[in-house]
């Protein structure tokens, strides 16, 4: 099968998940892999990914989305916040609003991905002036425990969703 690993990723995160999707699919033909082209690459089943910019998907990615139309899609994405499949499902809803309904999504995967070190100084910053404040403590502890990943499990998770999208196909 003919397959496009698509991405968008600042700090790697999505990267990292892109690269084990392709070494994954080492028995099929990967045509594209890399991030948004203005030339939509031919292919059987399209990989596409991204991590979180508040609270969607970047806007690369919302752009070559829209422009897909009658294919087979697999969606991935890193976010900052989570263990919650309710989030991810929040964030794949968010997305699928751009992908026209004439696609076949085969399944979505999400896992959590370490945030640059500013973003926790900003939290320390803030609650030093709000010390009461019970959200910022939930968003360094999650800070703190998004520094690990994606983790092997993250990564044994995905290639295991990736052999499901093939038999989804
Ligand atoms: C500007 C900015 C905005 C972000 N917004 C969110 C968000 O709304 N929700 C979330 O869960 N994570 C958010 N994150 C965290 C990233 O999506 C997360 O760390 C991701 O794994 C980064 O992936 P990358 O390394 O492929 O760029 C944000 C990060 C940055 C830098």
């Amino acid at each position: 099968m003919d397959i496009a690993i698509i991405y968008s990723s600042n700090t790697g995160n999505t990267k990292t998940i892109a690269e084990t999707i392709k070494k994954e699919l080492k028995n099929e033909n990967v045509v594209y892999f890399g991030t948004t082209t203005k030339e939509i690459p031919v292919a059987d089943i399209y990989f596409i990914g991204s991590w979180t910019n508040k609270g969607n998907a970047s806007d690369d990615i919302i752009e070559f989305v829209k422009q897909i139309k009658n294919k087979k899609i697999a969606y991935f994405g890193t976010a900052g916040y989570g263990g919650s499949e309710s989030y991810y499902q929040t964030l794949f809803e968010r997305i699928k609003v751009y992908i026209d309904s004439s696609n076949k999504i085969l399944g979505y995967f999400y896992c959590q991905g370490k945030m640059p070190i500013q973003v926790r100084e900003r939290y320390e910053k803030m609650i030093t002036e709000h010390p009461d404040d019970a959200n910022l403590k939930v968003n360094i502890k999650n800070f703190d425990e998004a520094l690990t990943h994606p983790d092997n499990v993250d990564l044994e998770n995905v290639k295991k969703w990736t052999n499901n999208m093939l038999k989804n196909n």
